[in-house]
């Protein structure tokens, strides 16, 4: 045979693939997703997601210091809250001694390069489990659980939150959140916007994790229809004319389309949410023997650099970080 071109010339040996090499995946481009509970020296392992734990917060900032340690740059703060703290009226949301202002003040003192994202959303602390306030129809209202997701945005960015990150999908919660936050002098707490968040079977394990699961009916008249691709560029141009500073796609695997399509359109950093349940097939995959798990994550997580994330959040950073150091 005659070829001119022959692909595998470039991948003859390893210092030849390196120098060809067109994505990178570092510690740098990881965040660590982790959840918070009362209580001290706890540690509950999360039974559908191994290796994760319900950590009180002496615990946290331990585990914080070791992930800051192994290059990991960022983690995402989730509360899991008491039942008796949950309420139609999400009031737990709005206090400034809660879980997370607490944990983010304990973690920005003992740490204080290592950014902390908080998630808003009032799943945690509503009885009914949803992202917002429900009428007595039994819908969620958007206004009105706006109006109380910029309160909590502003509760999160008093107790020195880096990033504030609205996973609630409620129309106009972004420009909100900043109109609130300049208006109290918080320029600089930047807004990470789930901007693509579908309602997907894929965060199971999370919802198990933090007993959030809604009691009644599902999230799809907030969260986007897994169909839906255009309407994720229109998501896309609101978060970016309401002042979000980085717009994310969730799940992750699943939707890589989209977020290559935000890639193509946005000069605004991206990221994307390796999500629980993806995590969780990882490891029962892996503990089956099936697939090998280091591996299959550092594969899945470059994936997402090549489609054109800047940063990843996943339960498997520490693992990962540990492997690319
Ligand atoms: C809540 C929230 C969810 C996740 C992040 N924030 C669950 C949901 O929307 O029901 C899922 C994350 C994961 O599955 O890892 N607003």
């Amino acid at each position: 045979m005659d070829l001119l071109r022959r692909p595998r010339r470039n991948r003859r040996n390893e210092p030849l693939r390196s120098l060809v090499r067109e994505t990178s995946l570092s510690p740098a481009h990881l965040v660590m997703p982790c959840f918070v509970r009362e209580g001290t020296n706890l540690s509950e392992p999360i039974a559908s997601m191994p290796g994760c734990h319900r950590h009180s917060v002496d615990r946290l900032v331990e585990m914080a210091r070791e992930w800051s340690s192994l290059g990991i740059p960022a983690l995402a703060l989730f509360p899991a809250t008491p039942l008796a703290a949950k309420t139609a009226d999400a009031r737990a949301a709005l206090d400034h001694d809660g879980l997370v202002p607490r944990a983010v003040r304990t973690l920005k003192d003992a740490l204080p390069h290592l950014l902390v994202i908080t998630d808003i959303a009032l799943d945690p602390f509503t009885d009914h489990g949803h992202d917002g306030l429900m009428a007595a129809d039994g819908r969620i209202e958007n206004d009105s659980s706006v109006e109380i997701l910029a309160a909590m945005a502003l509760v999160h960015a008093r107790a020195g939150a880096d990033l504030v990150a609205p996973s609630d999908m409620m129309d106009g919660r972004v420009g909100a959140i900043r109109e609130i936050l300049d208006g109290a002098g918080f320029q600089d707490t930047g807004i990470l916007a789930y901007t693509a968040k579908y309602a997907s079977a894929f965060y199971g394990p999370f919802r198990d994790a933090l007993d959030s699961a809604p009691k009644a009916g599902d999230k799809k008249t907030y969260q986007m229809d897994p169909a839906n691709r255009r309407e994720a560029l229109l998501e896309a141009d609101l978060d970016e004319a309401e002042g979000a500073d980085i717009l994310m796609v969730k799940p992750g695997l699943p939707y890589l389309d989209i977020l290559r399509e935000l890639r193509d359109r946005t000069a605004l950093p991206l990221a994307s949410y390796h999500v629980s349940g993806e995590f969780a097939m990882l490891k029962a995959a892996s503990e089956r023997g099936w697939i090998d798990y280091d591996r299959c994550l550092l594969e899945s997580l470059l994936a997402f650099r090549r489609a054109g994330a800047d940063f990843i959040l996943t339960y498997g950073a520490a693992d990962a970080a540990r492997l690319l150091g």
